[in-house]
């Protein structure tokens, strides 16, 4: 019997992955929808860029399967810098954290996905990264170990997180720009399906398309997967 998969906005698998990163928008321009968080990301990317530095620290928060992961990488594509991904239960030790800040270069952005579930001593440690770019790590064990000032190159975080509230005050108020992103409206998932389907060079009626929106909850990752089966 073939399995049958509940469509939801539940996290994406390995295959999915793959056809996501071939699907992305790559600028603003591309992504469709979430107006008033484009415009205003759009207004500090240009500053940014402006001044050669590095763009404030971004917190995108809202429900699952909205393009949080999406957004970061456009904004990395519209600055013209690298960009590391990981999430918070990914970062199990404040080592892990070192070595992801230390492979980043000036400007680049780091993004962690579910930034609420950062373990709290990697957490801290982000604080003097983002505030001041240095942290702080003790090298060596028992009466050899001494503190290392660890200086970093200018960067932005981006952290995602479904749960606002599940963020701790002091890190919540490390990021200089908040994002809420919002369900999407018919017309906007309606444009995404076309968009998707003529990624996959396949053609779609209006009103087809209207229809996979219709039943989509505002949720772009379930349009896309209603649309694949
Ligand atoms: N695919 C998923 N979300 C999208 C968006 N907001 N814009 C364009 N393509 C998308």
């Amino acid at each position: 019997m073939e399995e049958h998969r509940f469509v939801d906005g539940s996290p994406l698998d390995e295959q999915e992955v793959s056809t996501e990163l071939s699907l992305r928008p790559q600028n603003l321009q591309q992504y469709i929808g979430q107006q008033k968080v484009k415009e205003e990301l759009s207004i500090y990317i240009q500053a940014a860029r402006s001044r050669q530095e590095a763009l404030d620290h971004v917190l995108l928060y809202g429900p699952p399967g909205l393009g949080k992961t999406t957004l970061a990488m456009v904004i990395a594509n519209e600055l013209e810098v690298g960009i590391k991904t990981t999430s918070g239960p990914a970062i199990e030790r404040p080592g892990d954290l070192v070595a992801l800040l230390n492979d980043l270069n000036a400007g680049d952005v780091l993004f962690i996905d579910e930034i609420h579930r950062l373990p709290r001593v990697v957490e801290e440690m982000l604080y003097s990264a983002m505030e001041d770019f240095f942290v702080d790590i003790v090298v060596g064990q028992g009466p050899t170990a001494h503190p290392v000032h660890f200086p970093l190159p200018p960067f932005t975080l981006v952290g995602a997180t479904t749960r606002a509230g599940a963020l701790s005050a002091p890190l919540r108020d490390r990021f200089g720009i908040v994002s809420h992103m919002e369900y999407y409206d018919e017309q906007s998932l309606t444009e995404i399906v076309k968009r998707t389907a003529s990624v996959f060079e396949s053609d779609i009626h209006e009103e087809a398309a209207r229809e996979v929106a219709l039943r989509s909850r505002g949720t772009p990752r379930i349009a896309n997967r209603l649309l694949k089966r």
